[in-house]
């Protein structure tokens, strides 16, 4: 069994490598956009969504083969959102990744259109993907995985839970509604990393509910720790601007419930994730990367 931080960093260096050739420079005035998208896309970040996709396709025995494209698609999208997530229309950041925002590298527009190109893109690959007549898993299968992650980027997903986070800052949340909308905002792309490998692998419905459980306790966690890292480090532990949610008034397990409680509820949507893992374990599959992420959700400075 290779430890979680030997696994993350092996399969954090494939995708670098694999998306380094997803977007290749066209000739002409218009390959400025595509050179924003890839300066986004290509400069840092932690590849958590598309290595937890390649691990949890491991797990059930999936080839790289499979799984790649829609972990560069998921990683794609995720990068999208960020170039979006930062424009001066919504949280207006100038630090992405430890260098200034695409707008602030580039402009506005370019911006807007390179966060539209990987959107486009990454349905692209996936397309091409399910409409290759050889591997191991079927087409319709692949559709099916295909159309779980246009979803959760979608309203259900991401953009529902963006839009919502927008509306919070005028109008504080409860816990109730605050919990649905990091579902939403961050769990659903984090949810389609692990039951994307599920809907291609198609195993026993007991291990795909287990694993929906498992995801929608580390998507919550995942963005509470996010909140948490907001109030408490520093922009060169980040790589983003520190107290930002703060100063826009956003509705965060922070700003609703403290730090002290926002880390207990951290730690107990880490417990209960992990509490879901043991049915497969059980049923002789590996979760040793799915155990090691909740350690390193509760331990990550950035
Ligand atoms: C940041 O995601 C945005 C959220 C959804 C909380 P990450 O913390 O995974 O950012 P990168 O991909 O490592 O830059
Ligand atoms: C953004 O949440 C989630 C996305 C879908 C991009 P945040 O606005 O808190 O993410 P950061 O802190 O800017 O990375
Ligand atoms: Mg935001
Ligand atoms: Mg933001
Ligand atoms: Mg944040």
């Amino acid at each position: 069994m290779t430890a979680f931080p030997d696994s993350f960093s092996s399969l954090r260096r494939e995708m670098d490598q694999a998306l380094s050739d997803v977007l290749p420079l066209p000739a002409g005035p218009e390959s400025r956009v595509v050179e924003a998208a890839r300066y986004s896309l290509l400069g840092g970040g932690k590849r958590l969504r598309p290595s937890l996709l390649l691990a949890t396709g491991d797990m059930f025995g999936l080839p790289h083969t499979e799984t790649l494209p829609f972990a560069c698609a998921l990683e794609m999208i995720h990068t999208y959102s960020l170039i979006h997530d930062d424009l001066p229309c919504m949280d207006d950041d100038d630090l992405r990744r430890g260098r200034p925002t695409c707008h602030r590298q580039y402009d506005e527009a370019t911006a807007v259109l390179a966060g539209d190109l990987l959107l486009n893109a990454a349905f692209e690959i996936l397309l091409a993907h399910c409409a290759q007549p050889d591997g191991t898993v079927g087409w319709q299968a692949r559709v099916h995985a295909a159309r779980r992650m246009a979803r959760k980027a979608g309203i259900e997903g991401m953009i529902g839970g963006q839009a919502v986070d927008m509306q919070y800052e005028q109008t504080p949340a409860d816990e109730t509604s605050l919990r649905r909308m990091h579902r939403m905002k961050t769990g659903a792309l984090l949810e389609a990393a692990m039951l994307v490998p599920a809907d291609l692998a198609a195993p026993d419905p007991v291990l795909v509910a287990s694993l929906e459980t498992y995801a929608d306790q580390v998507g919550l966690a995942f963005q509470i720790g996010d909140d948490l890292l907001d109030a408490t480090a520093t922009a060169d532990q980040l790589g983003k601007t520190p107290g930002k949610d703060a100063r826009d008034h956003k509705s965060t397990y922070v700003s609703l419930l403290g730090l002290h409680e926002a880390e207990k509820r951290l730690r107990e949507a880490c417990e209960r994730s992990a509490a879901a893992l043991g049915t497969l374990a059980g049923a002789g599959l590996d979760p040793a990367f799915l155990e090691g992420l909740t350690v390193f959700l509760t331990e990550r400075e950035s």
